[in-house]
């Protein structure tokens, strides 16, 4: 078949800095599978890509005859709506499907469902599941792209590239940084994925939060440090993530309450103060106000939540460009 590279048909890559070279994966499904390099060229892709998201018309024909299936087994704004927007971008057709009007109502098993999407031809299905390693499950089965969206407590990935994009759009680099991560850690996807990301850029990773939230042995993953106290972690911090209490995955019997863990887990300007100066605050998303952080500061001037999801878009752009492969049949 005769090809063409993408890079001709984005108007954002020269010969040189784009196409697809180096990026040999079928499917991303966890940033700790990935290289040093593979991360660096989907974040140098991502700033590309934005170029396109600044323009009156923002699409190109990049992924032109391409369909994506976005399959969200759990509830999502940002993951979701920014991964349909960067397919529209691209040019690739969409189709959104959610669990309550899919036939797993009616008990049809993840992998008949995939199968049968298979049969339609996609290119990408881009899933988020309540179920750690799901992925890794279809990516063997399936022959098409698989994405993840974000699997159980597992990882995140998308999520751990557009944090890593905006710190590195503020600091320049990822390397040296002191990034704080607060909150739980256990049943996080995006502390896996930017714990994964972030140390093999060579930042030092400090984690904090209750006792009853730090997974055992995190600290074996490399330059990650578990402190004992929020403000050890914030200290002359860089960056301070702070990470949603995850309710929904944890059961309720982690926390004697929400005020408590406000009181010794929750940002507030008293603690921010005890970062650098001008330290970035970030949070994936969806926020508790008053819970994981203030008003005042998620709000406030070092706030960089509202550029995260803006990230989001370039960084999934990205990644659905990479994971096909850089060559479209020509007309
Ligand atoms: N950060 C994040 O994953 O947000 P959504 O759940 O809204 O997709």
């Amino acid at each position: 078949m005769v090809t063409k590279t993408l890079g001709d048909r984005t108007g954002c890559f020269s010969d040189d800095e784009g196409g697809n070279m180096g990026f040999k994966h079928k499917d991303i499904i966890a940033l700790k599978d990935l290289t040093k390099e593979e991360i660096e060229l989907l974040l140098s892709t991502a700033e590309n890509m934005r170029e396109i998201n600044s323009r009156d018309i923002k699409k190109v024909p990049t992924l032109r005859g391409k369909t994506i299936v976005n399959l969200f087994y759990e509830a999502s704004t940002r993951t979701r709506t920014s991964f349909e927007i960067a397919a529209k971008r691209l040019s690739a057709d969409t189709v959104n499907i959610s669990p309550s009007t899919s036939s797993a109502t009616k008990g049809e098993t993840l992998s008949d469902t995939a199968l049968n999407l298979l049969a339609m031809k996609p290119d990408i299905i881009v899933m988020r599941h309540a179920i750690s390693g799901s992925h890794y499950f279809l990516a063997k089965r399936l022959s098409c792209s698989i994405i993840n969206a974000g699997d159980g407590a597992h990882e995140h990935p998308s999520q751990g590239l557009l944090d890593m994009l905006t710190m590195r759009d503020k600091f320049g680099t990822l390397a040296g940084l002191k990034v704080a991560i607060v909150g739980d850690i256990t049943h996080s996807r995006v502390a896996r994925s930017d714990i994964a990301g972030l140390t093999k850029m060579g930042s030092h990773v400090f984690l904090a939060g209750p006792p009853t939230m730090i997974p055992p042995g995190v600290e074996k993953l490399g330059n990650v440090t578990v402190c004992k106290d929020m403000r050890e972690a914030v200290e002359d911090a860089d960056v301070v993530m702070m990470l949603r209490i995850q309710l929904e995955r944890q059961g309720k019997t982690l926390l004697p309450s929400l005020r408590e863990y406000a009181r010794y887990y929750g940002l507030n300007p008293e603690v921010l103060k005890l970062a650098k100066k001008d330290a970035m605050v970030m949070h994936p998303g969806p926020i508790n106000r008053g819970v994981e952080l203030s008003s005042y500061v998620a709000d406030g001037a070092q706030s960089h939540i509202l550029n995260q999801v803006e990230n989001g878009v370039a960084v999934r752009m990205a990644m659905l460009y990479h994971v096909s492969g850089g060559e479209l049949p020509t007309e």
